[in-house]
């Protein structure tokens, strides 16, 4: 037997037995004629007492940080106890130990304030993923993922597995592609969901269906995305709208309570669309404080201030108790908002002074009655700041609702140990895609209409009106899923088909066999799929998922530990019939 106990397991009640343990290295300490050693596994960390008739072997053998080393030795009280690790009380007085493997000097501490920079971290992941701080957040991943499938088992969800290899039909963000050997010039695509497959499935009869599964999208990376993530993937038939979001809802306060003892007593609120929209400036707002967003058009044209009158859009956020803002902070939060990820020329303040005064980056355009305008407007109240922005609509709200975030965090409002779930409704069915001069789905070309919306399908001039059973569910201000009920009509679909400027010739091309499928009795369904990296990071109280994921990509989709993409071999490509461009 390699080892009797874990590096995490021993207590004082084992004092006085003879054990075998086996581990890492993570410190030696020599004192005089007795060595300590820090002996480490995936459990913890147990302290280990050479002594002075070892020192011989050790003349020898030397330790070093990481080596593997097993232990023969008796447990002991120790005399002076460590109150930060749970075997603190005890230590091995070891009569016998091997070095089952060295190792060489790690590039960085195995520890969790580590000197390693992300880069070389994500190099030697494999000495990272020893880390106290990246095994509780595998840990937590797997406690997340153990409490889903139960809960979704005792539902009567059926686990299913889907292909990877597929058909490419882009929509929504690029597919990655494999070649195929056998079938010369000819690609598949790798799923970015397994969404026409859970409706088949649906077609099929498995009418609880769910995955937690791996999903691929060639797109610009972020914190919360990576090339490759994973989706609690879910549809449910015979249901409606309310079905999904209750199950999901049940689902989700089941993994609060289970992973952070956390209860949700009351229905998580909901939000339409356009509302949050108007009010916190996106579709996934943090409603963990208010600072909600003031359309200011009103008090703000016809004052001959150029700046409001030709503007779109003038809003504004109320800053409770910061009137005090200096010049230097609002110069600061001006340049802030000039930095071209925000792109906005200016920002206009009022500061509702606690004597009750207004001063304002306007004075010349507006006098005091006019500045108490706006401040009414935003229920504002001496010892208030103002903040305004103005420009072109759709750039001037994502501005104001990116300062609203930063305002938030900066004023500590955005506690990462608060959580207020919400589910945001009534999703529009169609954006327009200005790049490609076209419609395109919200959601996917899956999704379900209202049935009170279908007709506006026959006149593009209504698209914009039209709102679908599409919701998502968000979380302090991440969307970690989203979902729909689906058309399961053939002819449904193929008018949604033709609204996204397909051509019959060309849907049945890329969807024939749904709507093949459609003509076999398809029931009506519906479902949601959760970013599970997105959701564990949440719950791990942090905002990269790629400290969820056991071997991630970096910010450039490559992983620097294999090295990876990289060139293929000359043998390769021309299996594959492929030459490159130089
Ligand atoms: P959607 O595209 O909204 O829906 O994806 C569902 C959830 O997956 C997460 N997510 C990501 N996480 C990490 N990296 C990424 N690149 C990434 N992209 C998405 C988000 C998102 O809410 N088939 C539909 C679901 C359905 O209709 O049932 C779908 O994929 O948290």
């Amino acid at each position: 037997m390699y080892r009797t106990h874990t590096c995490g397991e021993l207590r004082m009640e084992h004092a006085g037995q003879p054990v075998t343990l086996a581990g890492w290295v993570q410190t030696v300490r020599k004192f005089g004629s007795i060595t300590f050693v820090d002996l480490r596994d995936r459990y913890g960390i147990t302290q280990l007492l050479l002594g002075e008739s070892l020192n011989a072997q050790l003349d020898k053998q030397p330790l070093g940080r990481e080596f593997v080393l097993q232990v023969k030795g008796t447990v002991t009280e120790r005399t002076s106890k460590n109150n930060n690790i749970p075997t603190g009380d005890i230590e091995i007085t070891v009569s016998e130990f091997t070095v089952l493997n060295g190792s060489k000097t790690p590039p960085f501490t195995i520890q969790d304030d580590t000197d390693g920079g992300d880069e070389l971290r994500m190099k030697y992941r494999y000495l990272d993923l020893r880390r106290n701080l990246v095994k509780q957040n595998l840990t937590l991943r797997y406690r997340v993922n153990r409490s889903v499938r139960n809960f979704l088992d005792s539902r009567g969800f059926m686990d299913i597995e889907t292909p990877y290899l597929i058909k490419s039909t882009p929509e929504g963000a690029r597919d990655f592609v494999v070649p195929s050997r056998m079938n010369p010039n000819q690609f598949y695509a790798l799923p970015q969901s397994p969404q026409t497959f859970k409706q088949l499935l649906m077609v099929s009869g498995y009418d609880r269906y769910y995955q937690i599964v791996k999903c691929f999208r060639d797109e610009d990376l972020r914190a919360d995305r990576q090339p490759e993530f994973t989706q609690i993937d879910c549809e449910m038939s015979f249901v409606d709208q309310e079905d999904v979001l209750q199950n999901f809802e049940e689902m989700t306060k089941h993994v609060f309570h289970e992973i952070k003892g956390i209860e949700f007593h009351e229905p998580f609120p909901r939000m339409t669309w356009d509302d949050a929209m108007k009010y916190y400036g996106n579709d996934k707002p943090d409603i963990r404080f208010e600072m909600k967003l003031v359309d200011l058009g009103e008090p703000g044209r016809g004052n001959s201030f150029k700046v409001f009158d030709e503007a779109e859009l003038i809003v504004g956020i109320n800053v409770k108790g910061c009137s005090e803002y200096t010049r230097k902070q609002l110069d600061e939060l001006t340049e802030w908002v000039k930095r071209p990820q925000i792109g906005m020329t200016g920002l206009i303040y009022i500061k509702y002074n606690t004597d009750g005064s207004l001063k304002s980056s306007i004075d010349k355009f507006f006098n005091e009655r006019g500045l108490q305008l706006f401040a009414d407007q935003c229920q504002a109240q001496p010892g208030d700041l103002i903040l305004i922005l103005a420009g072109k609509e759709e750039r001037t709200r994502k501005a104001m609702s990116e300062l609203r975030l930063e305002m938030g965090e900066r004023l500590g409002l955005r506690n990462k140990d608060e959580y207020k779930p919400l589910w945001v409704i009534d999703f529009p069915l169609f954006e327009y895609a200005e790049e490609e001069n076209r419609w395109v789905a919200r959601h996917h070309p899956f999704t379900a209409p209202k049935p009170e919306h279908i007709h506006l399908m026959d006149d593009p001039a209504q698209y914009k009106k039209i709102k679908a059973n599409a919701y998502d569910i968000v979380l302090n201000g991440t969307e970690i899923g989203g979902g729909s009920i689906r058309i399961f009509q053939k002819d449904l679909q193929e008018k949604m088909f033709a609204a996204l400027g397909m051509s019959k010739e060309e849907a049945n091309h890329k969807f024939g066999f749904l709507l093949g499928a459609f003509e076999y009795g398809a029931p009506p369904h519906g479902g949601i799929a959760f970013g599970f990296d997105r959701f564990c990071s949440l719950l791990g109280g942090n905002e990269t998922i790629r400290d969820f994921i056991a071997f991630p990509k970096n910010n450039s989709g490559r992983d620097v530990m294999l090295d990876a993409p990289s060139e293929i071999d000359q043998v390769q490509l021309d299996e594959l019939k492929l030459s490159l461009l130089k």
